[in-house]
């Protein structure tokens, strides 16, 4: 039971979507600009820094709240729980209920349930997974490459770090549904026309 109340606990806390709330304050929808994802990278994309800062930081902290929060009601199963309310989380950033179930790919919040899990669990699993990000980034210049090597390397590292099977399980779908997110990146990745990064507005 206390999966199914963490999942849906992360999932609330993911629909927040800072996306589309600093596209409220800014009056413009990232859905209808740019890739039309609602995640740090076309805020960054379509409004500049500040707002690509701003939707990074607070995507990040969604996993981080839902993990803690049900990690605190369910001392008895802290870790698993933990996992469960991140994992909510990134589906409620995927998949927001008030907006049509479209929302972004869910690597901050993923970020945030990785830096989680460095305080709780392993300090190691944090620098590898989004240190393979960065790689990613930095050898291709390509926001998606990277953020489908971090998620890629989670299921990977979280089994040689010894993580329970259960996380390694949920971890490989989140992997899984993450590579699905970004086929339209890949497709563009493919035909030479997936977007460079850069810290500046690059759409109008
Ligand atoms: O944050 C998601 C990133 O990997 C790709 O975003 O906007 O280029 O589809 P985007």
């Amino acid at each position: 039971m206390f999966r199914l109340i963490s999942l849906l606990i992360g999932y609330f806390i993911g629909c927040i979507s800072m996306g589309f709330i600093v596209g409220k304050i800014t009056k413009t929808d990232l859905r209808k600009k740019g890739s039309g994802n609602l995640g740090t990278t076309n805020a960054l994309r379509v409004l500049g820094f500040r707002a690509g800062l701003a939707t990074f930081l607070g995507d990040i902290l969604k996993g981080i709240l839902a993990f803690f929060l049900c990690r605190a009601i369910f001392p008895d199963n802290s870790l698993l729980a933990g996992i469960y309310a991140g994992t909510g989380a990134i589906l409620g950033h995927d998949f927001p209920f008030y907006l049509k179930f479209k929302g972004g790919k869910g690597i901050a919040s993923t970020i945030g349930l990785v830096l989680s899990l460095v305080f709780v669990f392993s300090p190691l699993f944090g620098v590898i997974t989004i240190g393979v990000g960065i790689l990613g980034v930095a050898f291709s210049h390509f926001i998606s490459v990277g953020s489908i090597a971090f998620y890629i390397s989670i299921p990977i590292c979280a089994f040689f770090l010894g993580f329970p099977l259960e996380s390694i399980g949920i971890f490989t779908a989140l992997a899984i549904l993450a590579i699905w997110l970004h086929r339209a990146n890949m497709k563009r990745l493919k035909s030479g026309t997936e977007n460079k990064f850069t810290l500046h507005k690059s759409v109008q």
